[in-house]
């Protein structure tokens, strides 16, 4: 193991090139003040992770998705991680309803792009493109291309969850680089995305663990079934 961190570790293999991906049970919020444990959310994530990664794949995103290798573990490929959570939102809710005053639940004109410096000691703080330079964490061609990618991302994953009458109200990403090339990295769940059903509004992600909604483990396990169109396994 060569990092663990709140809802995953990463294993070396033989290959210097591919990591080993092993999603946990575990459960933090507001910075790992709140922690706890969702029954199954593992496999759950690593299953829906890896069909988002598939179908971006499909549609000429790179990722560093390799294969599916357990229940719980994927294979990927080794990132130097780009420390930006890039969030894209459609609809609003949580940190941009508090930062700027307004409801939740608001359709939006075009999708709005934020930037989170990862940094757990900080509190992960919004920050923009001028601090991103400052910082040298990109390049402008890189930070272009990140921007261009996240956009097409939502736009396919947008089409994809509405199949599922699911609404894709914001979620995170995160890039690394290999071998020279951008990559899309870490994870796509409800962990790290908002997902409300189309018809009733039920709030089906970490929001339930987050404010204390309860049937959390029903919500994850309802995701699970409209992706992979069937039931979790015990
Ligand atoms: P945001 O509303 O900014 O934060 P919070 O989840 O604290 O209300 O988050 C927007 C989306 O991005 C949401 O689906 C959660 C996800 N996200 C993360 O998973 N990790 C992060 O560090 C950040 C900033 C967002």
């Amino acid at each position: 193991m060569i990092y663990e961190g709140k809802a995953k570790k990463l294993y070396e293999t033989d290959d210097p090139d591919l990591l080993i991906q092993e999603f946990k049970d575990d459960a933090t919020a507001f910075n790992a003040q709140k922690r706890g444990t969702i029954q199954q959310k593992g496999i759950i994530n690593n299953a829906i992770s890896a069909r988002v990664f598939t179908l971006l794949e499909s549609k000429k995103i790179p990722t560093h998705f390799v294969k599916q290798l357990s229940d719980r573990d994927m294979l990927v490929k080794r990132l130097q991680i780009i420390p930006i959570e890039l969030t894209i939102r459609n609809i609003t809710a949580g940190g941009i309803s508090k930062l700027l005053g307004i409801p939740e639940g608001i359709k939006l004109d075009f999708p709005v792009l934020e930037y989170h410096y990862k940094r757990d000691d900080l509190n992960d703080p919004l920050f923009n493109e001028y601090h991103i330079f400052m910082l040298k964490l990109a390049t402008r061609e890189e930070l272009k291309e990140i921007n261009e990618r996240s956009f097409a991302i939502n736009q396919i994953l947008i089409d994809f969850f509405k199949e599922k009458n699911l609404d894709l109200v914001d979620f995170k990403l995160e890039f690394g680089r290999h071998k020279g090339k951008i990559l899309l990295g870490d994870e796509f769940s409800p962990d790290t995305s908002r997902l409300w059903e189309r018809t009733t509004g039920e709030k089906l992600d970490k929001d339930r663990f987050r404010r204390d909604l309860g049937k959390v483990e029903e919500a994850y396990q309802e995701v699970y079934r409209r992706v992979m169109g069937k039931e979790v396994l015990q």
